[in-house]
């Protein structure tokens, strides 16, 4: 689908099959503090979804890299998870699958993309502003973390030419 600038990785589509290996990659990647990642037997259920489509981040002899889970519908896309394992960080292979992910929501008519990000997850927050989404609320307390506490979402919004 898409071809890295070094040519070290290349982003495909994925299947259910899939799943046992985006979830060993969460459980990795996401800050368990605020139980982001999904499980195996929920990517499933995601993808049992038409709407819904993974990418992954892979290279030869290497495990899952990285990936992001889309849903679109109509004119509507969500980018509902994203995540790059901590080796193969600042690589740029998020920025690629989130625009391979936009390629493929427009592709299927989707006309804006929008998502929901921790308040406190600055990498994330960096990498979408660089992308050009754009912040269009936010949703107090909307994570709940393992301690008790509790971190805002700001909605990102990037719309399609
Ligand atoms: C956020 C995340 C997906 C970024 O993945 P990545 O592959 O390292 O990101 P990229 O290499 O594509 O970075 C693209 C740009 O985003 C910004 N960025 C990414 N990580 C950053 C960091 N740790 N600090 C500051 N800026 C960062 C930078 O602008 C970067 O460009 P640059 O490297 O040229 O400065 C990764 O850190 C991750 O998996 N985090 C845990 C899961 C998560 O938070 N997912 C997103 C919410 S669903």
């Amino acid at each position: 689908m898409a071809t890295a600038r070094d040519a070290l990785w290349q982003i495909a589509a994925g299947t259910a099959v899939d799943a046992p290996a985006v979830e060993s990659l969460s459980a990795e990647a996401f800050d368990p503090a605020f139980r982001e990642a999904w499980s195996a037997a929920q990517l499933v259920r995601g993808l049992d979804d038409p709407g819904t489509f993974l990418l992954l981040a892979r290279a030869p002899g290497r495990p899952l890299m990285g990936f992001a889970l889309t849903r679109a519908v109509v004119a509507e896309s969500e980018l509902l998870l994203c995540a790059v394992a901590p080796s193969s960080r600042r690589q740029g292979l998020a920025a690629a699958l989130v625009e391979a992910a936009i390629a493929e929501a427009r592709a299927r008519g989707a006309r804006r993309m929008v998502l929901e990000v921790r308040e406190s997850n600055h990498p994330a927050r960096r990498l979408y502003h660089r992308l050009g989404f754009l912040p269009v609320g936010t949703r107090p307390s909307y994570y709940k973390s393992v301690t008790g506490g509790a971190a805002a979402a700001i909605t990102l919004s990037r719309a399609f030419d």
